[in-house]
């Protein structure tokens, strides 16, 4: 299988679909919105759910040495200054010195390389064309490799990754930006300030008067939450090396480019898991939680070809080793969950600065130490787009008339779908919404269940398609006779016939946790 060729034109259309079926709406739209802050609707908050419980599932339900957390998002300021957060957590920042408007030197240059990334596609889509080459074909790679355009972008990306990795790399971002040429996105001018760093926590007070408030952060990643409850977690749980800690919460970074939607956002949700290992072990720990997330994000059906590892070339401040699982969006590969070896580089500076042991005592070699973390980070906020962006399809249907119409349909794993069932008497009269009515009053304390009577019946089933309900139940003239019912199947739209009775162990079965994660 390979990329539709088409797929990145579903962008815009995945983000109005978003809003116009209830996923995700702008946050405080009546003013006008809040820069790259979002809310989700009556059905993005049943996919959010639906995605949080398959991943505690999977990470503390599943794994007897994993347990769970729920810490607060304020924390004592300090926190802050031992992770580093407080002097690294920075983004390298450019100002445009006509336009007045601020940018990420790094983002600047990315969107520069992807520019001749694009017209590399370009050039290899039209080749194919004539050729007849898939986009999977080893001619088509090739082509895009050896192009002037694949070329120039893979020269670009071996400059852009030594200026990462360099001695003075604001200097050298600076450097690219100006040699390149590249110009304000809006302006067109290329009149640069110098390259700064700018740090990304967002800052409040605690207390309410001026000179005793003391200053905080919003936690700019759950993990230390994680980190300052170490010993709490492993000692009042007689918790033994390896085990982990997992947690969902908010989390708040001042993006200066929020862009994509709810790809980048200011306030966002992460779901993370911090595994605690003996020093020397990492690499092995390493490779076991990179296959076993990547596991998880196919067993919920994101398309294997959508997804790829990539390994930084700049490691943040607390990594030994770390890759990211990207996922193939409607505007490239990008980063959705990050494997990072974080060492003793968290525990080692909390116990350095809070002046309190946090360390292990190892039974079976009757030594004390400070464990190494392996930790596994998903943003919520971002696997939900590569749901919908996985999840949305168009397709040519027949229609009453004997044409056909587009339909678009959520394509959900059905553990995902916001809503699993919805049932309709196929008219409002007759007895039928009194049994379909009864029906529903039976489903609903198995899963989320619809009852709509309202529109034909097509009209119906393209309201459900929309939101990827995957099964629904027709009651019709024949149910009053022989107490079934018809079931369609979102998918392929073909329909069975089924007893009343066995609705629910029907539905059930194709909800099976051990399915997905078995
Ligand atoms: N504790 C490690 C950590 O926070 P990270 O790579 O900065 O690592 C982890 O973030 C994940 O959080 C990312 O892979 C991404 O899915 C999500 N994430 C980070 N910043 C985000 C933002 N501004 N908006 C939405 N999701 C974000």
């Amino acid at each position: 299988m390979s990329i539709p060729m088409n797929y990145d034109e579903n962008f815009p259309k995945i983000t109005s679909h978003a809003k116009e079926y209830g996923f995700v709406f702008p946050s405080s739209e009546i003013y006008d919105g809040l820069g790259a802050v979002y809310d989700y609707g009556q059905m993005g908050v049943e996919l959010k759910n639906n995605i949080k419980t398959a991943w505690w599932k999977a990470m503390v339900q599943m794994h007897e040495n994993i347990v769970g957390l729920d810490a607060a998002i304020l924390m004592h300021p300090t926190t802050w200054k031992a992770s580093g957060h407080v002097d690294a957590f920075n983004d390298p920042l450019i100002d445009n010195k006509d336009s007045k408007k601020r940018y990420r030197a790094d983002v600047l240059i990315e969107e520069h390389i992807a520019k001749y990334e694009a017209k590399a596609v370009k050039d290899a889509d039209k080749k194919a064309r004539k050729e007849g080459w898939a986009t999977g074909d080893e001619a088509y790679q090739g082509f895009l490799v050896n192009s002037r355009n694949g070329r120039k972008a893979a020269e670009l990306q071996a400059r852009y990754e030594a200026v990462l990795n360099g001695e003075n790399m604001l200097q050298g971002l600076y450097d690219f930006i100006v040699e390149e040429g590249i110009a304000d996105p809006e302006s067109g001018s290329k009149n640069w300030s110098e390259v700064k760093q700018f740090n990304l926590m967002f800052k409040t007070q605690l207390g309410a008067t001026a000179g005793s408030a003391l200053d905080l952060y919003l936690r700019p990643e759950t993990a230390q939450g994680i980190f300052v409850n170490y010993l709490n977690v492993q000692k009042t749980g007689r918790q033994k090396l390896p085990f982990g800690i997992a947690q969902i919460g908010k989390a708040f970074r001042n993006e200066i480019v929020a862009r994509q939607f709810i790809f980048r956002m200011r306030e966002f949700e992460q779901m993370e898991m911090q595994y605690f290992i003996k020093p020397g072990t990492q690499m092995e720990w390493f490779e076991y939680w990179k296959a076993a997330r990547s596991k998880w994000h196919q067993a919920l059906g994101l398309k294997p070809e959508y997804l790829q590892f990539h390994t930084h070339e700049k490691l943040a401040h607390y990594a030994d080793a770390a890759e990211d699982i990207q996922f193939r969006f409607p505007f490239g590969f990008k980063e959705l969950e990050g494997i990072h070896s974080r060492t003793d580089f968290d525990l080692g500076n909390h116990e350095e600065y809070s002046g309190k042991k946090l360390r292990y005592f190892d039974p079976e070699t009757q030594e004390s130490y400070v464990p190494y973390v392996l930790e596994t980070s998903v943003g919520l906020d971002r696997t939900f787009l590569a749901h919908l962006s996985n999840a949305y399809t168009e397709e040519e249907v027949p229609n009453a008339k004997g044409g056909t119409d587009t339909r678009v349909v959520m394509k959900f794993h059905p553990l995902l779908a916001p809503i699993k069932a919805a049932i309709f008497p196929i008219v409002k009269k007759d007895g039928l919404p009194e049994v379909a009515r009864k029906l529903f009053d039976e489903l609903k304390y198995d899963f989320p269940v619809d009852y709509e009577e309202k529109d034909t019946i097509g009209r119906r089933y393209r309201r459900h398609d929309a939101i990827g309900t995957p099964y629904c139940i027709a009651v019709d003239h024949d149910t009053l006779q022989d107490q079934a019912v018809t079931i369609r199947d979102r998918d392929t739209m073909e329909q069975v016939r089924l007893p009343l009775t066995e609705v629910s162990t029907y539905i059930k079965r194709k909800l099976d946790w051990r399915e997905v994660l078995g």
